[in-house]
């Protein structure tokens, strides 16, 4: 039967040929394919935190009594427990299952078909993923040869479907920060502006303070990468009142679950903890940017984050991915316009990149 007489023949036009995002594969999948057991795998792919969550998440979760019950669709106590992190007011705060959710709602809010999303690429796909799914065109500003956003390029690219215009800060899998005078400039704009801040607790960069004086600004922020929590997705954001309200009013019910909350309550209270796991990360950070240097066919570039674009000078990035990964070890490869021969590796524990190095070094 020809594909249009079938089922297919239902589903919405635009989405027939549209390829969807390419998530990490579980380290599950790569059972009897790599040359150590699964649970011996070095995950460097995902900017995951490899200390993984706090002790008190997983104790309060052993214990939690309440898991035949619905939480706050209002996400009161949630939002609250983020005031009081972040010093916004809960007004401004809406949370989802992980930060990748808030995107999606913030387009389906902003972007009807054919309205223009302004991306400063490389960056982050989902940008992409979620722009296309809600009928947006996607209009990309190329960033500087440092990965530096363009303001020039970004005003320029504006026009009257411009709806909403995306940085990430720092960006990924650049590592870039933004100046705050960019960003301001960008903010002086009047339009609709997206930080998203996922690395935040990496880089100690925020915009949020500035949520009283600019009406069109959006930050967002995860628990998933400084509090270890990527798996019970959780990721929140801080926005103008009003577009709060319209996000909550559009969200799925419940959409974040009881023991996302939980953990993040958990992960609140062990913030001193967390944060120690963070400044290992970035104390580590550097002692792999500096040990990759030393090789002279790998070019890292400085990162803000917890992880390290790397150019590869010499040979194929897809095959030294793929000789990383029969050994255990997985990195991100990337095969696009401005990141040929680019591999990007998430900073993990001294022991990681030791084997990591070890690995390189015999290439
Ligand atoms: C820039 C950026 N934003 C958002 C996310 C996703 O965060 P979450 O796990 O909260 O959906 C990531 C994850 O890699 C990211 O790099």
């Amino acid at each position: 039967m020809s594909e249009n007489m079938g089922i297919e023949r239902f589903i919405r036009p635009d989405l027939v040929t549209f390829t969807g995002y390419a998530a990490r594969k579980s380290p599950d999948t790569l059972e009897g394919k790599v040359e150590v057991p699964v649970e011996s795998i070095i995950k460097l792919d995902a900017n995951e935190n490899p200390y993984g969550c706090s002790p008190r998440v997983s104790q309060a979760l052993a214990a939690y009594p309440d898991l035949n019950i619905y939480p706050d669709d209002g996400q009161t106590r949630l939002r609250k427990l983020l005031e009081g992190y972040t010093g916004v007011d809960a007004r401004h705060i809406v949370a989802g299952s992980g930060s990748n959710q808030l995107i999606d709602l913030v387009l389906r809010l902003l972007i009807s078909k054919g309205d223009e999303v302004i991306n400063c690429v490389p960056t982050f796909g989902i940008y992409r993923f979620s722009t296309e799914l809600c009928g947006g065109t996607l209009v990309e500003v190329p960033r500087d040869e440092n990965f530096a956003v363009k303001v020039g390029a970004v005003k320029a690219a504006i026009s009257k479907r411009t709806k909403v215009i995306f940085l990430v800060n720092p960006n990924n899998p650049t590592g870039t920060l933004m100046p705050q005078k960019d960003i301001l400039e960008i903010l002086d704009t009047g339009l609709p502006v997206l930080i998203d801040e996922a690395y935040y607790e990496f880089s100690g960069q925020t915009v949020a303070p500035l949520l009283s004086q600019y009406e069109n600004l959006m930050v967002l922020r995860t628990f998933s990468k400084w509090a270890g929590l990527a798996g019970l997705r959780v990721g929140y954001g801080l926005f103008p009142p009003k577009i709060a309200d319209y996000l909550l009013r559009i969200k799925i019910p419940y959409n974040v679950n009881v023991a996302a909350l939980v953990a993040v309550q958990e992960s609140l209270k062990d913030i001193n903890y967390l944060m120690s796991n963070v400044k290992a990360i970035i104390a580590e950070r550097e002692r792999l940017f500096g040990e990759l240097k030393k090789l002279e066919w790998l070019k890292p570039f400085p990162s803000q984050a917890n992880f390290i674009l790397c150019s590869v000078l010499k040979g194929e990035a897809g095959e030294l991915r793929q000789k990383l990964q029969d050994k255990g070890i997985l990195v991100r490869y990337f095969d696009e316009p401005r990141l040929r021969n680019f591999i990007r590796i998430s900073v993990g524990k001294p022991e990681h990149t030791d084997a990591l190095i070890e690995c390189l070094r015999q290439k």
